[in-house]
């Protein structure tokens, strides 16, 4: 997760309560209000990682600060993710581990609040309280901005608090103003939840119904992203290519009018998004990657299976042949741009013969990064429910196959990049004295050595070699 900085300074105790900035006592001297410490742990996507920004962000306003060190944790936030069956059980295997840190905080007489947010919470509900009593409050991802208030009511109640409601009333209108990370590069939601009803997902019941922020809240709040200095933005949303807020004149506006409203923002220099659905993938989108030179050439545009009858099984609502299709229009529209997928393998009732197609969209399109899954039934969707499971060895020998394929061709994808000089946007020292790390438009890691000056600027880097993972090259300097 990115690193945070709060610059608000805290103005309330929590320990005395909200009431207590009302009471004047002229007799004391005012002292300085205890600054309390929030650890957030992140799972999951990158809307959890925004979400958790804006949580630490949310609770500013009532005297914490983010601490890396769980020890010191006054506030303990786990920002869960449900998609698959591993994900959601890791949530309480950390929930073992704070319970020991509860423990041993009580032992020196501080008290601890834990709290489980995000889609864990949401789907999960009152049985996180029955299954981990060292749980304060769980609060669903559309309610997190009343995080605050739960814990100060947790505390003072003495009780266990779940706030799992959908509210009628946006949350983002409900939050403090983002302040966002100091850094080159930054996330920002724009739409959430999703209609599609994939058979396997989880995500229409954690994040619930699509909806879409109107453009101006997201202008402003990318223009505040950038006076903190934020050089590349990625939009974010589960279906964000299905995008339609409200417009600067009142209509709805597709994700490429808001695209191209922030394009107009000085100071903003790469503009990215992610999760796009191939069902959703407009003319007007395609048309932008041709034109717009501050979107970048990357594209995240999963398929999930390869078969037909596994596609219609899973409700993608598109056969292999379409996605084929729309690779072809995106590719004839921006040549270079970089693909890259997710991939489920062993869904209910996948034969070899079906699993071989996978292996044939993933050779015929070659993908510069993917993700790549075994199907994890999960409780209340479709797919838990039908027959002809597949057996857990066969899912794993698909996957690793599947898995070599995709990693020779991301490595033959940064080979490709050896020998040219490509535009990098520099964001934090590398690990090794003197390096620096940054990202090429077709968002691969790049090393080069450089002063940290340099952090922030886009500058061109020579490409010398190439792994799997990343790029080493070295910064080009004008003469
Ligand atoms: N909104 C995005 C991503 C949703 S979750 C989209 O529509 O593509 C991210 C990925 O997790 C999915 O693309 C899918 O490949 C995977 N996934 C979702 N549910 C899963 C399940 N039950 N088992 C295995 N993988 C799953
Ligand atoms: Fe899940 Fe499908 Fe929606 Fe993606 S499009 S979030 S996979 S239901
Ligand atoms: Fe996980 Fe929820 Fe994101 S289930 S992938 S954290 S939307």
């Amino acid at each position: 997760m990115p690193q945070i900085k709060l610059e608000t300074r805290p103005d309330v105790d929590l320990e005395e309560g909200s009431e207590s900035k009302h009471i004047t006592k002229p007799e004391t001297k005012p002292t300085r209000p205890t600054i309390k410490k929030v650890f957030v742990k992140t799972f999951g996507c990158q809307m959890n990682v925004y979400d958790s920004e804006r949580m630490i962000e949310s609770l500013a306003p009532v005297g914490f600060e983010e601490t890396k060190n769980v020890a010191e944790a006054d506030v303990i936030v786990l920002n869960t993710c449900h998609i698959r069956e591993k994900a959601a059980e890791k949530v309480y295997s950390e929930l073992g581990r704070i319970r020991q840190v509860k423990a041993d905080r009580q032992l020196e007489g501080k008290s601890t609040t834990v709290a489980v947010a995000g889609c864990v919470a949401q789907a999960e509900g009152e049985e996180i309280t029955r299954r981990a009593p060292s749980v304060d409050v769980v609060v669903g991802p559309q309610s997190y901005h009343n995080l605050p208030d739960l814990i100060i009511k947790a505390k003072a109640e003495s009780r266990q608090i779940v706030n799992i409601e959908f509210p009628e009333q946006d949350k983002f209108d409900q939050l403090a103003k983002r302040q966002g990370p100091r850094q080159a590069t930054a996330f920002l939601t724009v739409q959430e939840g999703c209609d599609k009803f994939c058979t396997f997902c989880v995500v229409p019941y954690t994040r619930g119904i699509e909806f879409s922020r109107p453009v101006s809240r997201v202008v402003d709040e990318a223009k505040s992203m950038i006076e903190r200095g934020v050089k590349e933005l990625t939009l974010l949303g589960q279906n964000v290519n299905a995008y339609h807020g409200e417009g600067l004149d009142g209509a709805d506006w597709s994700l490429t009018q808001l695209i191209n409203a922030l394009s107009e923002l000085d100071g903003l220099a790469r503009i990215r998004y992610t999760t796009s659905h191939p069902r959703d993938m407009s003319d007007d989108l395609i048309e932008a990657h041709r034109v717009n030179d501050r979107l970048m050439p990357y594209l995240h545009l999963p398929f999930q299976a390869g078969a037909d009858r596994i596609l219609a099984a899973m409700n993608r609502q598109h056969t292999a042949e379409d996605y084929l299709r729309l690779v072809d229009r995106i590719r004839a529209a921006r040549p270079d741009i970089a693909l890259s997928t997710d991939i489920i393998v062993g869904f209910p009732g996948e034969t070899e013969a079906d699993f071989a197609q996978t292996l044939q969209i993933v050779q015929t399109v070659g993908y510069a990064q993917a993700y790549s899954f075994k199907y994890s039934p999960r409780p209340g969707t479709p797919a838990a429910n039908m027959d002809a499971s597949i057996e857990e060895e066969v899912k794993s020998e698909r996957l690793q196959r599947l898995q070599e394929l995709l990693v020779s061709q991301q490595l033959a994808f940064n080979e490709s990049s050896i020998g040219r000089t490509i535009p990098v946007l520099f964001e934090k020292p590398g690990r090794n004295n003197g390096q620096l790390v940054g990202r090429s438009p077709y968002l691969q890691l790049v090393h080069a050595d450089g002063p940290d000056t340099e952090i922030g600027k886009i500058l061109p880097v020579k490409v010398a070699t190439a792994t799997r993972n990343s790029l080493t090259g070295s910064i080009v300097v004008a003469v």
